[in-house]
């Protein structure tokens, strides 16, 4: 059983609705935090917090599409409403729209820009003013931790957009981190290789196929094992920051 040492906590964890985000929501949850679940799926959301309401836990459900500035504003408002107070925010919503740029549409490009990066910053420019509060109160710490990828720190063919909105995610987090870590509020990045969730089946047919390949041989990562290592970067005592995490499948070359 998980020592319950986020218990008072109120965590914040975007794309809950499957994958990395809800592996993430059920993690906190059993080590004692109350997570506000926000993803557009509220029917995913609804079920998933019940199952942690079921096992001991609390969780509320948010309705979020973050590329939307003022429901991202309004999302971090709510939560901190109705739970009092905001200690961790996991920004984890995201997309992965593969594929040759020269026959992509434009439309993806959009998508992964405005809920990789834009739908990331929003959420934890509304967030800092909270986290910085709470930073100040007895965990004596806050948290942002944001998701990037294997993507975030080496460029690849049919890549190119995604990488550049994990790269871009890679130097806002470092960015902020020199700003407000000096007042006790950690930004980590935590950067998975290969994790077996939903994120490829968004591709275009014909890319899909061509994600799978990639993979096909190997013991790629469940959403657990990410999980797993950002509840090690919000558990470190107070003086204690991880700014960044690779995780991933032994076998991934790159
Ligand atoms: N899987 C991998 O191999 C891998 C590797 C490296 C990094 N990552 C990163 O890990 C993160 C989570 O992805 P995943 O692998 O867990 O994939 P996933 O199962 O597809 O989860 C993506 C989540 O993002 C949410 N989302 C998408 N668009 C959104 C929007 N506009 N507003 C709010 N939420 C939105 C989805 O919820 P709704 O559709 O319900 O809104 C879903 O909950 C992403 O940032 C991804 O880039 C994944």
């Amino acid at each position: 059983m998980a020592t319950r040492d986020l218990n008072g906590a109120v965590a914040l964890v975007t794309g809950a609705s499957s994958g990395i985000g809800e592996a993430t929501a059920r993690i906190l949850a059993a080590r004692g935090a109350t997570v506000a679940m926000a993803a557009r799926r509220t029917d995913r959301l609804e079920s998933l917090c019940a199952e942690i309401a079921a096992n001991g836990g609390t969780a509320v459900p948010v309705e979020l599409d973050v590329s939307d500035r003022e429901a991202a504003e309004a999302a971090v408002a709510h939560a901190v409403a109705e739970l009092g107070r905001l200690d961790v925010l996991v920004n984890n919503a995201g997309v992965m729209l593969l594929g040759p740029m020269l026959e992509a549409p434009v439309e993806e490009w959009k998508q992964m820009v405005e809920v990789n990066l834009l739908g990331l910053m929003y959420m934890t420019k509304a967030a800092v003013p909270h986290l910085l509060e709470a930073a100040e109160g007895a965990r004596g710490v806050a948290d942002v931790v944001n998701i990037s990828s294997v993507a975030g720190r080496i460029a690849r063919r049919n890549s190119g957009v995604y990488n550049a909105t994990k790269f871009g995610v890679g130097a806002f987090s470092e960015s902020l981190r020199q700003e407000v870590t000096g007042r006790h509020v950690r930004v980590s990045l935590v950067e998975p290789g290969a994790v077996a969730t939903e994120l490829q089946g968004h591709n275009r047919p014909g890319v899909k196929e061509e994600i799978e390949k990639r993979f096909v041989d190997m013991e790629i990562l469940q959403a657990e094992d990410i999980a797993d290592a950002i509840e090690y970067v919000v558990t470190r005592p107070p003086h204690v920051a991880i700014s960044e995490v690779l995780v991933r499948p032994t076998e991934q070359e790159q």
